[in-house]
């Protein structure tokens, strides 16, 4: 039968779970960065202040299909409660907070006129940080763009897109480049084509498979998901270049783009179970990691996607390779892959072929169906099976493949439910401490084995209104009370966790 290969047979893996009690920050070179992160519209709030105008993350969430879900409307508040997060982060010894600067904040209609007191916020945000020595990781778009360019032109649909990313991107470089040294264009652009185009489980949750979550009305699912994909990558590629040309010199930054990484093990160590596991990682992320280090798609996905799949021209290609100076890597875990040859289908031969993803990435990123390539009901209901040797096959994979990237570990983290949380009120969260140090501890032979891991930061620094589940499903090492409106803040046990973890520098010993 399909025995689920748990990773233990493997050489590099048995050995480092034992070591997880006397695990600490000195195991890791000095200049390993240990943070934690958030994004704009999940813990900001605030968002009809101070001139922010709508991005199509808050239509995607005010939409009645799925406002039952809540908003981002108030969220966590941070945007009033900066200081004292940022304080809170100082308390646990981060080195750097990873957060999503709103767009529709900065230029409230996608381009033109810029918004004085949005820039401000994030002036007063990353000042806060620096007077605390902790290094802003910063996102430029997070899921969301103004609506405005959605109503305009369809947003990341449209070629117009790639100019107006670029003037917000330089408007950003110019403003905080002087402190902000990391910068990622996108997060998980490979979850927005897809989710976002396929699924309409994201914004702007367009899809046209009758298994789309919402009962979307609008979009081509067979189409649209390339083509967001593509111009993102564009656009990626086209911010890179201004900020290398005109800002990296005397800036001193690095500039890349984060994506979800999950890792896809074979269910058995068949033949065709382990060519599908390659052609799922290729289809997932080699989507964009290939363009960005190779120069073109995977070949794969030009045979499966066919003449749906745009081109690039040499220009592009150009432009594209070699277009970071880091990759980004949002690993939870594994989806184990079986072959299964002729699965009759209740989604229609064009799902079959496009490997879209239903189900949703939250929670833990339950699936429940993947393509025909997965065997959607062996993945554990309450989340990916915790396989923190997976972080290793990664790596490895990245080394062999990607030719060793500069990478950081940007997402890493466990959700949670209330039932989960037991112990009221809801402080417990061991479950999360062990995930997290596994995941932490399980770097460790990959660093060893040569690969360019520099860094790794727990998603989320605090709860935040989640991308599926919206206020059910808690990531936060911080807990956030959404039943009260001063949203106020407390440590789970895994604060106390990753805190010693930290506090345990030379320095101090
Ligand atoms: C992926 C996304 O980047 C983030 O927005 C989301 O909240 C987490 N992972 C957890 O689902």
């Amino acid at each position: 039968g399909n025995v689920v290969d748990d990773g233990s047979s493997t050489t590099t893996t048995s050995s480092i779970i034992t070591s997880e009690e006397s695990l600490s920050r000195l195991d890791f070179p000095p200049d390993f960065v240990f943070g934690a992160g958030t994004s704009a519209y999940q813990v900001e709030g605030a968002a009809a202040e101070d001139g922010r105008k709508p991005s199509i993350w808050d239509t995607f969430a005010h939409d009645e299909k799925r406002s039952d879900m809540g908003t981002g409307d108030i969220a966590a508040d941070q945007y009033h409660q900066y200081k004292d997060d940022v304080k809170l982060m100082h308390k646990m010894g981060l080195d750097a907070y990873r957060f999503s600067i709103s767009w529709s904040r900065i230029i409230p209609d996608g381009r033109g006129a810029v918004n004085p007191k949005g820039l401000n916020y994030y002036n007063k945000l990353i000042n806060e940080l620096v007077s605390y020595g902790i290094e802003a990781h910063v996102t430029l778009s997070h899921f969301d763009i103004p609506q405005a360019l959605e109503d305009e032109y369809e947003g990341f649909l449209s070629p117009n897109f790639i100019e107006d990313f670029t003037a917000y991107a330089n408007i950003c470089f110019k403003e905080y480049g002087d402190r902000v040294k990391t910068w990622m264009t996108f997060n998980e652009p490979n979850v927005q084509t897809i989710v976002g185009y396929g699924l309409g489980d994201l914004p702007p949750g367009r899809c046209s498979y009758p298994m789309g979550v919402t009962n979307c009305s609008k979009g081509d699912s067979t189409t649209e998901p390339f083509v967001a994909g593509h111009n993102i990558l564009l656009s990626h590629a086209s911010a890179v270049h201004l900020y290398r040309t005109k800002y990296q010199e005397k800036q001193k930054g690095q500039i890349g783009i984060s994506l979800q990484a999950v890792w896809f093990e074979p269910m058995t160590n068949s033949p065709q179970n382990v060519a599908a596991s390659k052609i799922m990682f290729d289809y997932f992320v080699g989507w964009f990691l290939d363009p960005l280090v190779h120069g073109n798609y995977p070949a794969i996905m030009g045979k499966i996607v066919g003449s749906r799949l745009p081109n690039f021209t040499e220009n592009d290609v150009n432009n594209l390779k070699g277009s970071f100076d880091f990759i980004g890597l949002n690993h939870y875990g594994s989806f184990y892959i079986n072959d299964l040859p002729q699965r009759s289908d209740e989604y229609g031969s064009d799902y079959i072929r496009d490997v879209s993803v239903t189900g949703s990435f939250a929670n833990g990123m339950l699936v429940k169906d993947f393509t025909r390539l997965i065997l959607a009901d062996q993945i554990a209901v309450k989340g990916l099976p915790v396989t923190p040797w997976s972080i290793q096959r990664l790596l490895e994979h990245m080394k062999l493949k990607y030719k060793n990237p500069v990478s950081v570990i940007h997402e890493n983290g466990y959700a949670m439910t209330d039932d989960d949380l037991s112990n009221p009120p809801t402080r417990n969260d061991t479950e999360r401490i062990e995930f997290i140090q596994a995941y932490i501890a399980a770097l460790l032979p990959s660093i060893r084995n040569g690969s360019n891991i520099r860094g790794y930061f727990v998603w989320s620094f605090l709860d935040c209104f989640e991308v599926t589940g919206g206020y059910t499903n808690h990531f936060g090492l911080y807990e956030v009370d959404f039943k009260n409106k001063e949203r106020r803040r407390y440590p789970r046990q895994s604060v106390q966790w990753y805190t010693n973890f930290l506090a345990k520098t030379g320095k101090k010993n």
